[in-house]
Formats: structure tokens, sequence, C-alpha cells
């Protein structure tokens, strides 16, 4: 069979997978219910999943089949129709901010060419460092905090107090933001969400400069993808939390000390990325019902145009 390339903006279909995902997991907003938000999210992105014209093979999924029933890593989705994708999806990057009704929550889901795709396999976690367009090539993970922080105030030209660092506040980070706070530099301290809080360095005006800090290995690879699209850049480097991670992660043959670039993590040019805002958040607004309609926003990436959309959607409400 001859390979059909990927070469039309296929987030502008994702955007709907998103959309549906966003709406579900909204009506599960603060009502202290992690998994019962995410199941609905799954649900119904997998429903609005399979009306996608493509073979898409999940890369980054809910897990191995075992655990999850739906969205399993190896699953195919879609119609089955070529082009052959690989995908990422996260239904909700921000389980705990919905279910406590807190900002920055989104749901979202990466695609790329088929194989160009980093399989996290059983590595959870990556330190990661996230920045946008001014800063590519400049900062590093094989840096210091200090170093990096002093690299972006220069090509901002902005005062080093005048930076802004996005964290996870975790205790993991108390040594990274002690350094931070040590070199002057402002902090972000975000409860959750890093793939929200890598995109916000590369997006105008949210304030943010830079991101550093341990976070999710699939969220990683999803976040290089909207990155990769906007002219930034992520680097990452796995990080086991314990020998038995370690061990898991050499005996599949991952190389834990090799810095992962952002075409490690997501190769070549054709990539896209869509999310949609779950609750309200410095990225994008969440969704808000009104009298006969609910609305939603998002963010549409395709990678070899550079093209970033801000969509705005009125649905009417069933
Ligand atoms: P979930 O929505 O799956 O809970 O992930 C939220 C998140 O904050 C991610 O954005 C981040 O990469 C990861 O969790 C960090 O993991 P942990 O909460 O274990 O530190």
């Amino acid at each position: 069979m001859t390979e059909v390339p990927l070469d039309r903006n296929i987030a502008l279909d994702l955007v709907r997978v998103t959309e549906a995902a966003a709406l579900a997991a909204s009506r599960w907003m603060g009502r202290g219910d992690k998994e019962g938000a995410d199941g609905a999210a799954v649900d119904a992105m997998r429903l609005a999943l399979r009306t996608v014209s493509m073979d898409g093979t999940v890369i980054i999924g809910e897990g191995e089949k075992d655990e999850a029933p739906m969205l399993y890593n190896g699953e195919r989705i879609g119609d089955g129709s070529p082009p052959e994708c690989d995908i990422a999806v996260d239904p909700i990057d921000g389980t705990s901010l919905t279910s406590k009704g807190r900002g920055n929550a989104l749901a979202v889901i990466a695609l790329s060419e088929k194989g160009s795709m980093f399989d996290p396999g059983p590595c959870v976690y990556m330190d990661k460092l996230a920045v946008g367009p001014e800063l590519v090539g400049l900062c590093s993970i094989e840096l210091s905090a200090t170093e990096n922080l002093k690299v972006v105030a220069k090509a901002k030209r902005i005062d080093i107090r005048d930076v802004t660092a996005v964290v996870l506040d975790r205790d993991r980070h108390d040594d990274l933001v002690a350094e931070i706070r040590e070199a002057g530099a402002r902090i972000r301290l975000i409860p959750d969400g890093d793939v929200a809080g890598a995109i916000t360095t590369a997006w105008p005006d949210s304030g943010a400069d830079i991101m550093f800090g341990i976070g999710g290995t699939p969220e990683g690879v999803i976040a290089a993808a909207a990155l990769k699209g906007m002219g930034g850049e992520l680097q990452g480097r796995l990080w086991p939390r314990n020998d038995e991670e370690r061990s898991a992660a050499i005996a599949a043959g991952y190389d834990l000390s090799k810095v992962l670039s952002t075409d490690d993590l997501v190769a070549g040019d054709n990539c896209f990325f869509a999310a949609t805002g779950i609750t309200d958040g410095e990225l994008l607004k969440g969704v808000h019902v009104s009298a006969g309609f609910v609305s939603t926003q998002s963010l549409v990436i395709r990678s070899k145009t550079g093209t970033v959309r801000l969509m705005n959607a009125r649905h009417r409400q069933n």
C-alpha cells in the first residue's frame, strides 16, 4: 500500500476531540472526584476520535491495556483510513485542578507522523526545561537554574528580578525553588498542569519566561509538540523515582543521562496539537455555560506552517 502523507491540518479535526473532552470534564468541575472527571473526559475523547479520518496509534494514552480499557497505549484509533500517525492523549491535564475547580486544567492531544513520537515506556517522570522562541538554543537543562536565568535575562534584555520561572509546586523542587529565589528571579508555583505551564513560556503576555522542573514524561512529549509548533523548545531528561524505575528504564533500553531535545520527543516538522480549556487559566478560558449554549476556547497548532489558532466555539446545549 502506498503511504499517504499527513498533509492536511488534522489539528482542525483534533480540536473537536479536545472540545468534547473539555465539555464532558467541565460537568465534573469542583465535584471532588478526579476519577469521575477523567472517566467522562476519556469517554468523550474516544467517541470523538472515532470520527477522525486517520489510522492512529496511541503512543501515550491512559496506560497499559489491563488498567486502561480505553485510550490505552498501542490502541488503534480513528476511522482506520490513512494517514498513519502517532497520538498522545491527555483527556485532562489537571485532574485535581478540575476536581477542585481550580484554574488551568486542559484537555489535550498531540499527533505526529507514524514513528516520530517518543514512547516514554516505564519512565513516568522527566526533568524539563521549556522556553519560548526568543530563547531557543540559548538555555540548557545541563546548566544550573541560575545560569539559565542569567541567559533569559540577557536575551530578553530584562533584569533577572523580572524573569519569571514556572515550577510545579512539589517538595522535590525545594532546592530548585531556593536556587531561583537566591538568583533573584520571580517564581510562578503551579499546583498542577505543566503542559499549560510549558506552553505559557511561548505565549505572548503570559508573564512566564522559562519552566523548570520534574513533571510527567507524557506531558513533556505533548508540550514538546505544542512548543515545536510555536517555535519554542522543550528539553528533557528522564528522572526515575527509585531503583525499581531506574532498572525498568535501563532494561527497556532508555539512556537516563541523555538530554532529550524537542526533536527527540517529537521528530520531524509535521506535528499537531490541540487543547481546550476546562477551567479558566492563563492560557485559555475554561468551559462557560450560558442559557442555551456552552462556550469553549481552544488552541490549535500545526508545526509545518507554525500556525497557532485561538479558537472560540459556541456549542448548543443538549
Ligand atoms: P494529572 O492530570 O494526570 O493528575 O497530571 C497533572 C500533573 O500536574 C501534570 O501536569 C504533571 O506533569 C504531573 O501531574 C506531575 O506529576 P505529580 O503530580 O506526580 O508530581
